[in-house]
């Protein structure tokens, strides 16, 4: 008799897992025409992203937290024979609404290609498998299909990462691909003609902007979406709890008690005013710290909170959580944030009334 491993729990469940109720349901009470080959409407797929309730009650969660205008024009987009470019920030939610939407409108956000400066040309084309390529020659079967092609022969979306983070001349070979739809295979004598519901949703940091900048040709084959930094603490508050762990929240009973989110405000306030370089009142001007301090390191200072809390302390999230962790989200590089870091704790932290805990902390 086979005995049942005990090891359990898959770290990460890709967005169609995780979210597959969600999507089932939304599937089944959607009446509006589909895109060939879209497992929803456009409808209701920016009802995926941007959550909503059902007519049952059930509450779809909201996934991105924004402007849902921005999520209409990408999904729009993904209907027309051109492709989707997210730029914005480092955090602003590129990669995660690309795997949502990917998830949402083909059933997988699997097809995806990573862009590094090492990135090859058979990662968006296709390779060979060697052995097969030498002792059978080129035929179908060893030929190797990068994501891209299974996406135009599957007729879904995918995903490419850090576009420019590639080398132009691999950027380029996508040109043929989003003008032509299509893939010719010289070695084949034949090609690839993409399926109705292929398209391609590419992300780019505008941090990595002069680097591998896209070229005027390839970029008439995208629309430009810019996802923005959020507006407001309030904002900014609301997707760092909408993000909190599940699973840590489990064990904290699934309560952030109220004096716990006022803890969390304060995070947040000081990520704001230490990226836009003035307090929330405007009244003083502060230095800026150069490295990227983002919604998602906010949720990585909040989250590691949560699991100080509730493993080594009595389940209340207080200052002295939040703020080992802090200092190491906002000083990444000692030359350019230090100095901002030290000036925000003796000229904001230290005057305002109830941040008493966080001086303390902060300049032991
Ligand atoms: N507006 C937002 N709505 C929902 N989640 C957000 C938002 N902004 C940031 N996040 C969260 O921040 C994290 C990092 O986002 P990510 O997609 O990796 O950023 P990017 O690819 O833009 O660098 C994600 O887990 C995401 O949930
Ligand atoms: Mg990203």
């Amino acid at each position: 008799m086979s005995k049942k491993s005990p090891r359990k729990g898959m770290q990460r469940l890709p967005a169609e897992k995780l979210y597959a109720q969600e999507l089932k349901l939304l599937s089944k009470n959607d009446q509006l025409p589909r895109p060939d080959n879209w497992n929803l409407s456009p409808r209701a797929v920016v009802d995926y992203i941007m959550g909503t309730t059902m007519k049952d009650g059930t509450v779809i969660s909201p996934k991105y937290i924004g402007n849902r205008r921005l999520i209409e024009i990408a999904v729009a987009t993904l209907t027309t024979d051109r492709a989707l470019l997210l730029t914005g920030v480092p955090g602003t939610a590129k990669t995660w609404v690309s795997e949502h939407l990917a998830a949402a409108i083909s059933g997988t956000s699997r097809l995806l290609v990573q862009g590094t400066a090492g990135t090859h040309e058979d990662k968006l084309l296709y390779g060979w498998n060697y052995p097969v390529l030498l002792s059978k020659g080129p035929i179908r079967e060893a030929l190797v299909p990068s994501p891209v092609m299974r996406g135009m022969e599957e007729g879904r979306i995918v995903r490419i990462e850090e576009m420019t983070r590639m080398p132009f001349e691999i950027q380029d070979s996508l040109i043929t691909i989003l003008s032509e739809r299509s893939l010719p295979i010289p070695e084949l004598n034949e090609e690839c003609s993409a399926l109705n519901g292929f398209n391609i949703i590419a992300t780019a940091n505008d941090r990595d902007k002069g680097i591998h900048e896209m070229s005027g040709a390839l970029q008439r084959r995208f629309n430009i979406v810019v996802l923005p930094l959020p507006e407001s603490v309030d904002e900014e508050l609301n997707i760092v709890l909408e993000r909190l762990s599940p699973d840590l929240l489990i064990q904290l009973n699934k309560k952030i008690g109220k004096n716990s989110i006022e803890e969390i405000r304060k995070v947040v306030t000081i990520f704001k005013e230490l990226r836009d370089g003035q307090t929330i009142d405007k009244k003083s001007s502060l230095k800026k710290v150069n490295s990227t301090i983002s919604t998602a390191e906010i949720i990585a200072v909040v989250n590691n909170g949560l699991a100080m809390c509730t493993h080594f302390g009595d389940g209340t999230l207080k200052t002295e959580h939040l703020a080992s962790s802090l200092e190491g989200a906002i000083v990444k590089n000692r030359e350019t944030d230090e100095a901002p870091w030290r000036e925000y704790i003796e000229l904001v932290i230290k005057k305002r009334k109830d941040w008493g805990a966080y001086f303390e902390y902060l300049s032991r």
